[in-house]
């Protein structure tokens, strides 16, 4: 028996200027109360100010909150819930990249409830949704629009966590272009090379289905294929348009596989040097994928052969070792700094690492090779 699912957003629309839909599902909500949720950086790009414009002409009673910050940790959304817990709001808006909407995420479901983050760290079977959620996402990105997680860090451990629980996935979402048309470069290559991890994880993952491999390999196609001239190019709205298009694939194949062995490594570099999580993975990706590939050469020369059919002569294993030199010429490409001494990681934090690394037992598990401590060490070391 094979197991084929996927699990997706009530409805997503693609485009530009799409907030008639998201007054259209407004209208559908009674007595309508948004809280509208963001961050500092999403307001002065102006990307907030059109909504609040559209929410005023249409008189549809908003309150903003902003201050959350990236990468939060859980003590800091327990403290923003307890301070919008105070409007009285029905339906959450968040507008921004992977931090915004994860906190959005948690309150939606710490809402009318006893809980608080950390109640869902311990157990995540707690989580029910106690609002609307529209998510509209401004990185290119997480996919967290389309995910099932939402990631927090744990400052006492040093580490990232992610809850994972079905009630996560939002009402509506709005795939809006206008809101990576002036993405800052680094930010744009940063979450763009997460997405293409999340996107590369899943076709090579243990739990890989039918179904995570056909949106894995849509999403992979569109970040290979978009990612270099998107960066080089800033006013190529097309291909940074396909980014965000293939984050969001990359966050519906999670729904199904999970990620594995780069998001293990990484969440330990996030959790206690504060990397940025895309970057976090880039430093990491091509080592992680060397390490697997004698567990998963057959399935990186099937992202080959989909994406650069030109490639097919080759044998399974130089295509694969095409796959993982494309990785790392798009590391190289998009000028993500890559040294982890100048983030502060030295040889003594190994054993820290490795440690951490390895209490991502959920993450592991999805690896299809078995990693041992000394190959985590190794490709920490690669790294260092
Ligand atoms: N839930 C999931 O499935 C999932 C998946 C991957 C990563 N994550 C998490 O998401 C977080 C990272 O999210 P991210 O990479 O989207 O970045 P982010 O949300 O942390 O944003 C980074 C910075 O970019 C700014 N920004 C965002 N969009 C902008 C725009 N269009 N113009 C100008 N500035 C903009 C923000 O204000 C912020 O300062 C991490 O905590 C990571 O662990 C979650
Ligand atoms: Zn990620």
């Amino acid at each position: 028996m094979k197991e084929a699912f996927l699990k997706l957003p009530q409805r997503v629309y693609l485009g530009e200027n799409l907030l008639d839909k998201l007054g259209e599902f407004l209208q559908t909500r009674k007595n309508t109360n948004v809280l509208l949720f963001t961050d500092q950086g999403l307001l002065k790009a102006g990307l907030v100010q059109p909504l609040e414009d559209y929410l005023q002409a249409h008189g549809i009673a908003y309150q903003i909150e902003s201050e959350i910050k990236p990468e939060p940790s859980y003590t800091q959304v327990d403290a923003l819930f307890k301070k919008v817990s105070q409007f009285n709001f029905n339906t959450i808006v968040a507008i921004g990249g992977g931090s915004v909407m994860d906190a959005a995420k948690l309150i939606s479901l710490l809402l009318h409830t006893d809980l608080s983050v950390k109640d869902l760290i311990n157990d995540p079977t707690k989580a029910q949704k106690h609002c609307a959620t529209v998510f509209i996402p401004t990185t290119a990105g997480t996919g967290s629009e389309a995910t099932i997680n939402a990631i927090v860090s744990i400052p006492e451990k040093q580490v990232k966590f992610g809850i994972v629980a079905d009630a996560m996935l939002p009402d509506l979402v709005l795939l809006d272009g206008n809101n990576v048309k002036n993405l800052p470069k680094s930010i744009l290559a940063s979450s763009a090379i997460d997405a293409l991890s999340h996107c590369v994880e899943c076709y090579t993952a243990k739990n890989a289905t039918v179904m995570s491999d056909g949106v894995a390999l849509l999403g992979a196609k569109l970040i290979f294929k978009n990612i270099i001239k998107a960066y080089q190019d800033t006013k190529d709205i097309q291909a940074r348009e396909a980014l965000q298009l293939g984050a969001f694939y990359g966050g519906v194949a999670i729904t199904a596989s999970g990620t594995n062995i780069v998001h293990a490594l990484s969440y330990p570099l996030g959790g206690k040097f504060h990397i940025a999580h895309g970057v976090a993975n880039a430093i990491l990706f091509k080592a992680c994928m060397e390490t697997n590939k004698p567990a998963i050469e057959d399935r990186l020369a099937a992202l080959c052969t989909n994406i650069w059919p030109e490639e097919g002569s080759k044998s399974t294993s130089a295509k694969a070792d095409f796959v993982i030199a494309k990785i790392a010429e798009i590391v190289a490409k998009t000028e993500i700094p890559t040294d982890l001494k100048k983030f502060g990681v030295q040889e003594t934090d190994l054993d820290f690492l490795v440690d951490s690394a390895l209490e991502q037992k959920r993450l592991l598990s999805h690896n299809l090779k078995k990693l041992t401590r000394s190959e985590i060490a190794q490709i920490y070391k690669a790294v260092m």
